[in-house]
């Protein structure tokens, strides 16, 4: 007998793609359209990455690889971590090479849910972290992170959402779509959570080199953490790599075997050639200017919104600044209506796309994503626009 899998049904249509869809017919029939609403560095991938995988391809590295990823790319994450996260994997039996931080994220969860287990996610969040705890029968249990507390939850909602069959606290920082992040104490006490609830903490930190004063604390840099805590991250946008498709997962032992058997099953392996550019970006001295360089770019675009943002004085658009990634979340419940309807009227009216707050969780009503992973002039039109249209409500 024929089935289907139902479970897909529970998941919804994503704002996300429905809006580019909008934005491209616009675009198809002549519109000017100021994008802001991609998730993708509007930097090129450093010319001497995409050497090191010519170079590896030249060399034959165009069969199959290891499936858990070449010894020298999971040497250079493990450098990485210690450099960067203060964090210590062993390259051996502690890290996967993945097919990006979304896949990084699939084999995590893959590897620790069973069907039935309960999730903690925080509302608003990117919407794949539900969708794949949908995807394998878990049940998503959205804990709030309001505005009014820096779109961080207030502790108490964590032990409230709290079931006897919670499994996973997901965090994600800096965030997408708020760029906000928890204080070093604040993950202190939730790793003492998940210690004395007995739970796993599954950290996306893809956005973990974005952030603009202070570093964030990696959610595995605490005393005896590593043994609960799976890290996702990739290349994706702190090397302007997104297509590249290429990330890591670094997690305990046991965790790893089993994404291994996950990951083996499914892809094989990361295509060899892209793993040797992978390893070249991450231990290239003159590469890692790369990051720095995006980051003091969109240092520079934030402190524009910002400057436009005073200069305006609008009541009707709050902006919060953003500790990083390249988002702003950006608050119109002043207007009292639905941010679908707003992001279709700013694109049929004004022409400039953005992203639903409502996307990203029931908390992001109200809110649109606007994306500064694009250049200063569209930032800067893009913005005035925005308040332009929403003071003429
Ligand atoms: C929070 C978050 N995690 C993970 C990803 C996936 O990144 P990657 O390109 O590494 O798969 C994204 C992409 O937008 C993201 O926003």
């Amino acid at each position: 007998m024929q089935s289907i899998n139902t479970q897909f049904d529970l998941i919804r249509q994503s704002a996300t793609v429905a809006m580019a869809d909008r934005i491209l017919a616009l675009k198809a029939s002549g519109h000017k359209i100021i994008g802001l609403q991609v998730g993708d560095p509007d930097f090129a991938t450093p010319p001497a990455v995409m050497d090191a995988a010519l170079k590896a391809m030249q060399s034959g590295l165009t069969h199959y690889g290891p499936s858990r990823g070449y010894p020298d790319l999971r040497e250079a994450v493990a450098s990485k971590l210690i450099r960067d996260q203060k964090v210590d994997y062993d390259p051996a039996s502690e890290i996967l090479i993945t097919h990006g931080g979304i896949h990084a994220y699939y084999l995590a969860m893959q590897s620790i849910l069973n069907p039935g287990d309960d999730v903690l996610i925080p509302d608003p969040s990117w919407a794949t972290h539900s969708n794949m705890v949908i995807m394998l029968r878990g049940n998503v249990i959205r804990v709030p992170a309001p505005a009014e507390n820096g779109f961080i939850p207030f502790f108490e909602s964590w032990e409230r959402a709290l079931t006897p069959q919670t499994c996973v606290i997901v965090l994600n920082y800096p965030s997408n779509p708020t760029g906000a992040y928890p204080t070093r104490e604040y993950l202190q006490r939730l790793q003492d959570f998940a210690a004395n609830h007995n739970l796993w903490i599954v950290s996306d930190e893809v956005y973990g080199s974005l952030y603009y004063e202070e570093p964030p604390t990696c959610a595995a840099a605490f005393d005896g953490a590593k043994e609960r805590t799976l890290l996702v991250n990739s290349l994706s946008k702190s090397y302007a790599m997104t297509g590249w498709r290429v990330g890591f997962l670094a997690a305990p032992a046991q965790v790893i075997e089993n994404a291994l058997k996950a990951s083996q099953n499914s892809i094989t392996c990361v295509t060899p050639f892209i793993q040797k550019a992978a390893a070249f970006a991450l231990t290239d001295p003159e590469n890692q200017k790369v990051t720095a360089d995006m980051r003091a770019a969109y240092a520079r675009r934030r402190a524009l919104v910002m400057r436009i943002a005073s200069e305006l004085e609008s009541d009707k658009v709050r902006v919060i600044p953003p500790q990083g990634a390249f988002y702003f979340f950006l608050d119109l419940r002043a207007l009292k209506m639905s941010s679908i309807e707003m992001c279709e009227k700013i694109l049929d009216e004004v022409g400039v796309g953005l992203v639903p707050g409502s996307a990203f969780g029931e908390q992001g009503e109200g809110f649109i994503r606007m994306t500064i992973a694009a250049s200063d002039e569209d930032v800067e039109a893009g913005f005035r626009k925005i308040v332009e249209w929403a003071e003429g409500q």
